[in-house]
């Protein structure tokens, strides 16, 4: 297919539908799907609905099939629709949230699920994914912190590409494989006070060392799409900011795929206080460089006027428009309208074993023991009882799991007295008092309380925030409860942000378990039994308390900073809180314990071309194999612009034998020891550095070199 020949034969307004999207019931009647905000406001007749270019949304093949089917025998030009969707962490298999899968500090199982997730949504027509979101964040009172990778660069950049990668391959024209689409586009996760939808303002040096690096990973990687989000950058709304969509993606990035809004965050603009109406909005979206306005009708509405009058130039008209049709050549759409669509692979393929075993394995990874003073494993000869708001829940698919059905997924209590664990009780209640007689008998009856406690998961995702992040004060409860009832107590935390645990520190195990998905019941009770042994490692601090927040790990160390021991009181702190975090970044236990000996570096000094070897032993002191996932960190003591006290450069994830010692070993170049300016220029400087190696971002062993101009003599 010629693209530049058949955007010629184009009329103005079918071009301008090209850049619509909207939801498939506008293709088939009486289609139920509930949808945000009015779209009886989008103005839309049958015509301009018959020239749209792509659909957000749809159940599975057969609606995709009939949705093309009546497209395209009303369409002049028979171009196809594409279809989009929001597969997040899996579509009818659920992975873990992605917050979860990131503590598995295993870029292989996000590869799996980026590949388990498009071979289904390949199998229901769907050609791309609003995944991943790589918006860093370090404020757990926003919601969508569970969508993403956590706080830091490193980790967010490589989770990122990996996703990219699994969704694409090599080829998005093969069945089983989508576009990628990442968002949202940028500084989503900066949200002023962890409100969703808030304003974001930072400084370029922000943008460019933390908050960017994910989506240059991401186009590094080949995404095909990437979507505005809808906060202000610079003051500009990101969906009509020049400076992102042009200067930065297209100049200095040499992004070549398709901008798309978020959903009717081109109409939003005017709430912004960026324009007067639709008809400014469209000017200002088709300036800026922005290809499909998601769910409003701005560019639908206006845009042929604008050219006919000459307020916008049709040449922006056919860029964004080459855009479009260039990428459903590349999904293939020219030669198969129907690509992927297969009601055969779809009852094969979607929630099948190999995939809920994959789901599985990604669950096993993504749990985070936070707390053990040996209650866990779990012991065949004791009597347990699970009680609290969640303990018969199987709501674990977390926010933004599509299609997944919790009500497929097993019950955690079926599965641990599978396993031959002596369960007396199982009850869901949101308080001790609401415990009956016979209830508190049993209680009585055990040896330890399971707790089954967190978040339900409309606590977080989009539009859900929190100004307080503390569990319930009734679910705090139920720990002080097994204190008064004199009986040990182990908490199983369900949720989608970190949450402040101060309150219950005083159980004696807290096994934190996010929303693991499809299976993850099945993967909890294998950990709590310890038929597999807990590996996560946090990829957000965790906070004493909201007061800290922003609270992370690669922070600066002010002029001021407080130190162990220090007596000034002139110093950054709290008069009434730690300045740590009560668990900090890459901070997780294991049934195992690592000792960590013997660190070295293969020079005291190197020049800019050449690698530090860094080397340190590392042995499992228990009869227990496991996995241990051995940091990295430097630090710059001294450069033109203030340098973190530490940053995560490296990581390996490494089994270990029981009683086995292993020599791990890294290098560090000059592209680790650099960082960008305020024009996103990278910048090396000569100096003193530290490099940091340990179990997580506090337990580090250190030792210091320095970078030189040249090999001193
Ligand atoms: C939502 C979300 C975005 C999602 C889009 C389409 O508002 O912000 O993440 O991809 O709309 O559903």
């Amino acid at each position: 297919m010629d693209i530049k020949k058949l955007l010629n034969t184009l009329t103005i307004e079918e071009k301008i539908g090209q850049m619509l999207q909207i939801a498939p019931f506008f293709f088939i009647k009486n289609l139920e799907i509930e949808v945000a905000g009015n779209v009886n406001d989008l103005a839309l007749n049958e015509a301009k609905i018959f020239r749209a270019g792509s659909v957000l949304g749809i159940r599975n093949a057969s609606e995709m099939i009939e949705v093309q089917k009546n497209y395209l025998k009303k369409s002049r030009h028979q171009i196809p629709l594409m279809f989009m969707a929001d597969v997040i962490h899996g579509y009818e298999t659920i992975f873990p949230v992605p917050l979860a899968l990131s503590t598995s500090w295993n870029p292989k199982l996000a590869y799996d699920m980026a590949r388990v997730s498009a071979i289904e949504a390949s199998t229901a027509g769907l050609h791309v994914t609003f995944s991943p979101m790589a918006d860093l964040s370090r404020d757990p009172r926003w919601g969508r912190v569970v969508e993403g990778f956590g706080e830091d660069p490193y980790l967010n950049q490589i989770f990122t590409k990996s996703i990219v990668e699994g969704y694409q391959q090599d080829d998005i024209s093969k069945d089983g494989n989508i576009a990628a689409c990442v968002k949202h586009f940028a500084a989503y996760g900066a949200s002023e006070s962890g409100r969703d939808y808030n304003t974001v303002d930072m400084s370029r040096l922000s943008m460019h060392n933390d908050y960017f690096t994910g989506y240059k990973a991401a186009v590094d990687a080949g995404a095909h799409l990437i979507m505005t989000s809808f906060n202000v950058l610079d003051g500009i709304p990101a969906t009509v900011n020049k400076y992102l969509l042009k200067d930065l993606l297209r100049k200095s990035w040499g992004f070549k795929g398709v901008t798309i809004s978020d959903y009717d965050s081109l109409h939003q603009i005017i709430e912004h206080g960026c324009a007067e109406d639709d008809k400014e909005a469209a000017i200002r979206g088709i300036e800026a460089g922005l290809d499909i306005e998601m769910a409003s009708s701005c560019y639908t509405n206006y845009l042929k006027k604008l050219v006919e009058n000459q307020t916008v130039d049709i040449k922006l008209i056919d860029q964004a428009v080459y855009r479009i049709l260039k990428l459903k050549k590349q999904i293939g759409l020219f030669d198969n309208p129907y690509k992927g669509a297969s009601i055969e692979q779809e009852e094969k393929l979607v929630r099948s074993a190999n995939h809920l075993q994959r789901a599985k394995e990604a669950a096993l990874e993504s749990a985070v023991l936070l707390k053990n003073d040996g209650i866990l494993p779990l012991n065949k000869k004791l009597k347990y009882v699970m009680i609290g708001p969640y303990a018969e829940s199987t709501s674990t698919n977390g926010p933004w799991s599509w299609h997944g059905r919790n009500n497929l997924n097993h019950q955690l209590s079926e599965l641990l007295v599978e396993q031959g664990i002596s369960l007396i009780l199982t009850k869901e209640v949101s308080h001790p008092s609401d415990l009956s007689d016979s209830d508190m008998e049993l209680v009585r009856e055990s040896d330890v309380i399971i707790l089954a406690l967190g978040e339900h998961e409309k606590e977080s995702g989009e539009a859900h925030s929190r100004s307080d992040i503390r569990l319930p004060r009734k679910q705090e409860s139920f720990v002080t409860f097994s204190e008064f009832m004199n009986k040990k107590s182990m908490v199983l935390l369900y949720h989608g942000r970190p949450l402040d645990l101060t309150n219950i520190m005083q159980t004696n195990a807290i096994l934190d378990v996010y929303f693991l998905g499809s299976m993850a019941n099945d993967a909890i009770a294998d950990l709590m039994t310890g038929v597999n042994n807990p590996s996560g490692k946090l990829t957000m601090s965790y906070p004493r308390n909201v007061g800290q927040i922003p609270i992370y790990y690669n922070h600066l160390n002010t002029g001021r900073p407080k130190t162990d021991g220090g007596h000034n009181e002139f110093v950054s702190y709290y008069l009434d809180v730690e300045n740590s975090p009560l668990f900090p970044f890459g901070y997780g236990l294991s049934y195992s314990n690592f000792n960590y000996t013997d660190m070295s570096v293969s020079k005291k000094s190197i020049t800019k071309d050449e690698k530090l070897k860094i080397s340190i032993n590392v042995e499992n002191t228990t009869n227990i194999p496991g996995y241990e996932t051995v940091q990295l960190y430097i630090r710059d003591y001294s450069a033109t612009i203030s340098r973190p006290l530490k940053q995560l450069k490296g990581f390996k994830k490494i089994w270990f034998d029981q009683h086995e010692k292993k020599t791990v070993e890294f290098e560090l170049s000059n592209h680790d020891l650099s960082f960008m300016n305020g024009e996103g220029q990278t910048v090396l400087e000569t100096g003193r550095f530290a490099v940091m190696i340990g179990s997580n971002s506090e337990t580090l062993t250190k030792m210091d070199f320095h970078l030189v101009k040249e090999v001193v003599k």
